[in-house]
């Protein structure tokens, strides 16, 4: 299930002076058969050793003691796609480090503005990247590549990675981008050419599947909870006053939720994954209400896509990633607040919208330190050859993962996971409203 393409058998020995057996104080190479169990519930155990099958396993990231690239004859290219995320530029910096000083490889470009840049028609230069030229990168947010939304065609992208003799193709983006990197795959392998795709999934949202999170999503909602703290104040400062704070978060709720956890002041948290109501007895007005009089405050958290429900849409408008562009909800709900409260109670709303902040700031130290480690797994797994995966930590282990097993859906909030329980508990909101 979460078998990795491989191109050819790796018969070039390592560079790195690792070991292959314990008790030596040298980390080891990890070898393919070393594999990690994928659910790790005793249930799940049971159930394989009754059926008498292997449980599902992901293969293990980390160097391999025989390469598929000679590191004399290796080009590669980074990319990065889609909208910012604090932590790009820690990741090209540490794949660039990882290929020229673990690997010797001294041939690596920098794609220009996203896919666009591996068409020539685009006209963008590609940045030679050696590691003086990103060895303070990591200090700033953004990225130094620049990025794009939107695909490109597959048969033009691959023209160029084989007409630049680039072996190694490296992706940083979002559910979009490692669908266009698995088609890029899919291409290379059909003319059997030797390049290895390689994604290293970015989306401050949280939502891509199977990984227990993506790099920046917690840098992103780090620069969240201080605002939250802040407009708590300007709640508390006025009778009756109400703080709304709008996150990003077009599907999914991570950030608004994990914000909220930091900052247990928050009154509700409103997510795409839930359908709430606004009116009625038990509708989130009249809980607000109840607030309002108890309290004489309250904090709302909102994620961009929560109550696209109750908006009425003139037509439905995509981005150029072929996302839905949501209305604004922090807006419409303020709106919906004041008109609510007009004639029965005199409040006093505060809108906050960190908006692109969010996401253009440099990474915190754990998404620092995470990034490096995603950059130089992947650098390690494309050198062995794999190809179309991603690397990300599942169960809290670096695994390399298919492309394809983690674009099939989007990760959501689970509202009956322990994780939105904890949300609850620390707001006190119902379960529904
Ligand atoms: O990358 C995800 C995200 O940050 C969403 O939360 C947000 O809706 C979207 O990107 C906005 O990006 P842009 O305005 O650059 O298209």
């Amino acid at each position: 299930m979460f078998q990795i393409n491989q191109l050819g058998t790796p018969k070039i020995a390592s560079p790195l002076q690792l070991s292959t057996v314990k008790g030596d104080n040298i980390f080891n190479f990890i070898k393919d058969e070393d594999k990690l169990i994928y659910d790790l519930s005793l249930e799940n155990y049971q159930q394989c050793i009754a059926d008498g099958i292997a449980p599902v396993w992901l293969e293990k990231a980390g160097p391999r003691q025989f390469l598929h690239f000679d590191p004399k004859q290796t080009k590669a290219a980074i990319v990065t796609c889609g909208g910012l995320c604090p932590g790009l530029n820690n990741v090209i910096r540490g794949i660039v480090m990882a290929l020229h000083y673990f690997y010797d490889i001294k041939d690596i470009l920098g794609i220009r503005y996203g896919y666009e840049g591996l068409n020539p028609e685009a006209g963008h230069e590609f940045l030679k990247l050696t590691p003086d030229v990103v060895k303070d990168i990591h200090h700033h947010g953004g990225t130094i590549l620049g990025s794009s939304r939107g695909g490109q065609s597959v048969s033009t992208m691959v023209d160029t990675l084989v007409a630049n003799n680039i072996n190694i193709l490296f992706t940083i983006g979002g559910d979009g981008t490692l669908k266009g990197a698995n088609a890029i795959g899919e291409e290379v392998a059909k003319r059997g050419a030797n390049i290895s795709v390689v994604g290293i999934p970015k989306t401050i949202d949280n939502d891509i599947d199977i990984i227990d999170k993506s790099f920046g999503f917690e840098t992103s909602f780090d620069i969240a909870s201080p605002i939250i703290r802040d407009a708590h104040n300007e709640a508390a400062g006025a009778l009756n006053g109400i703080a709304i704070i709008k996150v990003m978060g077009r599907d999914s709720g991570f950030i608004a939720a994990s914000a909220t956890l930091a900052m247990p002041e928050v009154n509700y948290v409103l997510v795409p994954e839930m359908d709430f109501n606004l009116y009625g007895e038990t509708g989130f007005l009249e809980l607000l209400k109840k607030r309002l009089l108890d309290k004489k405050h309250a904090v709302i958290v909102v994620a961009e896509g929560a109550g696209q429900h109750l908006i009425q849409k003139a037509a439905e408008v995509k981005d150029a990633s072929g996302n839905i562009q949501h209305e604004d909800i922090g807006v419409f709900l303020k709106d919906k607040i004041k008109a609510y409260f007009a004639d029965s109670l005199p409040v006093t709303i505060k809108y906050i919208d960190p908006s692109y902040i969010v996401r253009s700031a440099p990474a915190n130290s754990s998404d620092s330190i995470f990034c490096s480690s995603l950059a130089y797994q992947a650098v390690h797994g494309a050198m062995a050859g794999k190809t179309q995966f991603v690397v990300g930590k599942v169960n809290n282990k670096f695994v390399y993962l298919p492309i394809a097993a983690v674009t099939t859906k989007r990760k959501k909030i689970d509202l009956e996971s322990e994780f939105w329980f904890a949300v609850l508990q620390s707001t006190g909101q119902p379960f529904s409203f």
